[in-house]
């Protein structure tokens, strides 16, 4: 079990555990947005987070990506392969909103023609800028592993845009990272969750997801709330392989 905190970061504590190559992540009720700038909590967050991801991965593994899930502990804890993080945050869209909207002057909600990947540096000091390859190169990070991250980013919204359609949601947009583990194989990490993720509801357009706390919109709880039900609910009845 839990042995010594790796890491604290903004939403999730990290520790080793006895086994060298697989961790502990135990996710908190705490939030943050904009680089920090705006901090909160609530009640239920990191069971949320923590049960959708074990949950979202586990689909992904049956859906052939690997991923870092190993099993989930308790409510608000998983265990995963221990991983040496690759400094990319890969962003993929269906529909603009945040940072796209602003980029290209798209009023929020205009369907893309086709999957937007960025890679972003995962540096907080910096903001998470998007990059271009030039840039990551002389960072060090290799086209291989650019392109093993835009595949992932691809491949990943391509099991879960229809899976959560299944639910009533549109999956607008997305965050996740990548890591290699010790024996050199590159996997989805981190998690994927109301934090990571843009979620609309498919016939209202309610948005269930952090941009409630990231806008002050109020309704936050509740909103985890019911993208937890959606995806384990379901799962649970096996409506979905
Ligand atoms: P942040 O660092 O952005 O504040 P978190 O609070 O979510 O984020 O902390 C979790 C940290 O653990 C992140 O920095 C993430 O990159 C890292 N991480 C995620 N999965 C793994 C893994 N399998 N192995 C090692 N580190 C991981
Ligand atoms: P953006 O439109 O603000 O760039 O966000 C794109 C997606 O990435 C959205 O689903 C929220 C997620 N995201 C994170 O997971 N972490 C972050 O630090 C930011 C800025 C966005």
């Amino acid at each position: 079990m839990a042995e010594e905190l790796l890491y604290e970061g903004k939403a999730k504590k990290v520790f080793t555990t006895d086994d060298e190559n697989t961790l502990l992540h135990r996710y908190k009720d705490d939030a943050t947005a904009f680089n920090a700038q705006k901090r909160g909590s609530w009640k239920d967050k990191g069971k949320t987070n923590a049960t959708m991801s074990a949950a979202i991965f586990a689909y992904l593994e049956t859906h052939g990506v690997p991923t870092h899930f190993v099993e989930q502990v308790d409510e608000t804890s998983i265990m995963t392969r221990k991983l040496d993080m690759l400094p990319v945050e890969i962003v993929v869209r269906n529909v603009a909103a945040g940072s796209l909207s602003r980029l290209l002057g798209f009023e929020e909600g205009r369907k893309l023609k086709a999957p937007i990947v960025e890679l972003c540096y995962k540096d907080d000091e910096l903001g998470d800028p998007l990059l271009n390859w030039y840039h990551f190169r002389e960072l060090g990070v290799s086209d291989e592993d650019l392109e093993f991250c835009e595949e992932l980013g691809l491949k990943v919204n391509e099991v879960l845009a229809p899976f959560f359609d299944e639910r009533g949601i549109v999956l607008v947009d997305f965050k996740i990272e990548a890591g290699r583990d010790a024996e050199g194989n590159l996997m989805l990490a981190d998690e994927i969750s109301p934090d990571t993720c843009r979620f609309w509801d498919k016939e209202t357009g309610e948005k269930l997801d952090k941009d409630r706390f990231r806008n002050d919109m109020g309704g936050v709880e509740e909103a985890y709330a019911e993208m937890l039900r959606r995806v384990t609910e379901i799962t649970q009845r096996g409506a979905v392989d």
